[in-house]
C-alpha cells in the first residue's frame, strides 16, 4: 500500500518519532510510505511534491523536535482567494490524492488537521489521525504529541525565573500557550510550582489574584529579621485566560482559515494591574513558540513511536476513518482506534470541578 503522511497546524516535538513509528512498522506491513510536505497545502498544489521515506531516511528522526516534512495552518476547505472570498479547494486534494495513488493519507495534527481530516473521510478519503498539540485539547484521547516536551519547557523557565523574582522581589508572570485550553498551564505551573495559575476555563477576579500575593508576600521589601515569609512569587496565566470582567487578550484582530485569532498579552495586562493596585513590582514574559522547541522527551519519543506505529496497523488492516487514541500514558498506556469525526466536536478542556482551584488558583487538593 501507498500511504502518504502529512504533518499539519503548529509544530509539536513528538511528530518526527510518530513519522519513525509508521515507516518502521509499515516496512514490516508492506506498507510504502511517502512524506508530503507543509500539512495540507502539498495536497492544494498542482504538483505535489513526495519524499519516499524508508528505515535509513528516518532511522535518526526520533530524536527531532518540530516536523522534518514542514507544517502549515492550511484548511483546504475554506482557502482565500485573491478577491478576498473563501472556496472550497477539497477537490485538488482528492485529485492529488489519487494522482499520487496513495490507498491511505496519514495526518498528524491537532483539532484543525485532524478536523479537514475528518471532512475528507466524509467525501469517502481513507484517512488515519495521529493527535498532536502542546495543548492537549483533543477529545477522545488522553494524550496528544508535544505536551510532555512544553511541560518541560515551560517548567524550567518557571525554574529559572526564580533567581531573578527573588533578588529583585518581583512578582514574575509567565504567560504560556494552550489556546482556549488550560492544560498546559496548569499542569506547567504544578510542574514548576507556580504560586498561582490562571486558566481559561475559570474566569480569574483580580481582587483575589492581589489577595493571595499580598498573603504570601506580606510588606514588600527586604527585612532584618529573619523571615519565613518568601519575597516573590510566579504566576503562570494561560493566554487564553481572562478576568470575570474582561476579555481575552488578542494579538491583533486576525483570524486564520480555521478561523482562529492569535491569543497573546494577557500577562502584560497582569503585569499592569499587580504594579498599579499593589504595593509589588511585577514583570511579565510571554514564552511564545520556544515552548513547543528542543528535542521530544522522552514521553513524547515513546507516544509517537506507538502512535505511527498504531498507524501503521489501522492502514494495513483497511480501518480508515479513524484516530490512534491513548488511554493513559506510556508505560501504563493502552492504544486503540476512535473515531476521527470526535476531532469535529469540540475540544477537550480543563474539568475545573475534579481539578481546579477556584479559591486558591491552583490544582485542586495539592495543600497549595
Ligand atoms: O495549538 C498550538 C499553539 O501553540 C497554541 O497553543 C497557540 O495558541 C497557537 O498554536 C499559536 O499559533 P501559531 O503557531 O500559528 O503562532
Amino acid at each position: 500500500m501507498r500511504v502518504g503522511v502529512l504533518t499539519g497546524g503548529g509544530d509539536a516535538p513528538g511528530l518526527n518519532p510518530a513519522i519513525k513509528g509508521l515507516v518502521y512498522r509499515g516496512s514490516e506491513l508492506d506498507l510504502k510510505v511517502l512524506g508530503l510536505f507543509d500539512g495540507w497545502r502539498s495536497l492544494m498544489n498542482p504538483l505535489p511534491d513526495v519524499l519516499p521515506l524508508d528505515r535509513a531516511i528516518v532511522r535518526r528522526w526520533d530524536r527531532d523536535g518540530g516536523t522534518n516534512l514542514g507544517s502549515s495552518r492550511t484548511n483546504p476547505f475554506r482557502q482565500i482567494t485573491e478577491a478576498g472570498d473563501f472556496e472550497d479547494r477539497s477537490p485538488e486534494v482528492i485529485e492529488n490524492i489519487e494522482r499520487l495513488g496513495l490507498d491511505a493519507v496519514v495526518t498528524c495534527g491537532g483539532e484543525d488537521t485532524l478536523g479537514v481530516a475528518a471532512k475528507l473521510t466524509q467525501l469517502g478519503v481513507p484517512v488515519i489521525g495521529i493527535p498532536k498539540t502542546i495543548d492537549k485539547d483533543i477529545a477522545g484521547t488522553d494524550y496528544t504529541l508535544g505536551f510532555d516536551t512544553a511541560l518541560r519547557n515551560i517548567s524550567e523557565v518557571i525554574e529559572r525565573s526564580r533567581t531573578p523574582a527573588g533578588s529583585h522581589g518581583w512578582v514574575q508572570i509567565v504567560e504560556v500557550m494552550g489556546r482556549h485550553a488550560g492544560h498546559l498551564a496548569l499542569w506547567s505551573g504544578v510542574a514548576g510550582q507556580a504560586h498561582i495559575i490562571l486558566i481559561p476555563e475559570h474566569p480569574f477576579r483580580y481582587e483575589r489574584v492581589f489577595q493571595l500575593l499580598k498573603e504570601r508576600l506580606g510588606k514588600p521589601g527586604l527585612s532584618r529579621e529573619p523571615s519565613q515569609r518568601p519575597r516573590y512569587a510566579v504566576l503562570v496565566v494561560a493566554e487564553g485566560a481572562r478576568a470575570e470582567d474582561g476579555e481575552m487578550i488578542t494579538i491583533d484582530d486576525r483570524h486564520d482559515n480555521f478561523g482562529h485569532v492569535r491569543l497573546g498579552g494577557i500577562g502584560d495586562v497582569l503585569a499592569s494591574r499587580i504594579a498599579s493596585e499593589t504595593p509589588y513590582e511585577s514583570r511579565a514574559v510571554i514564552l511564545g513558540h520556544p515552548q513547543r522547541g528542543g528535542p521530544p522527551s522522552a514521553i513524547d519519543r515513546i507516544m509517537g513511536l506507538m502512535f505511527g506505529a498504531r498507524a501503521a496497523e489501522a492502514v494495513a488492516e483497511n480501518n480508515f476513518g479513524k484516530m490512534v487514541s491513548a488511554r493513559g500514558i506510556a508505560p501504563a498506556c493502552e492504544l486503540s482506534l476512535v473515531d476521527i469525526s470526535i476531532a469535529l466536536g469540540g475540544i477537550s478542556l480543563v474539568d475545573v470541578d475534579r481539578d481546579y482551584d477556584t479559591n486558591r488558583y491552583h490544582l485542586k487538593n495539592l495543600g497549595m
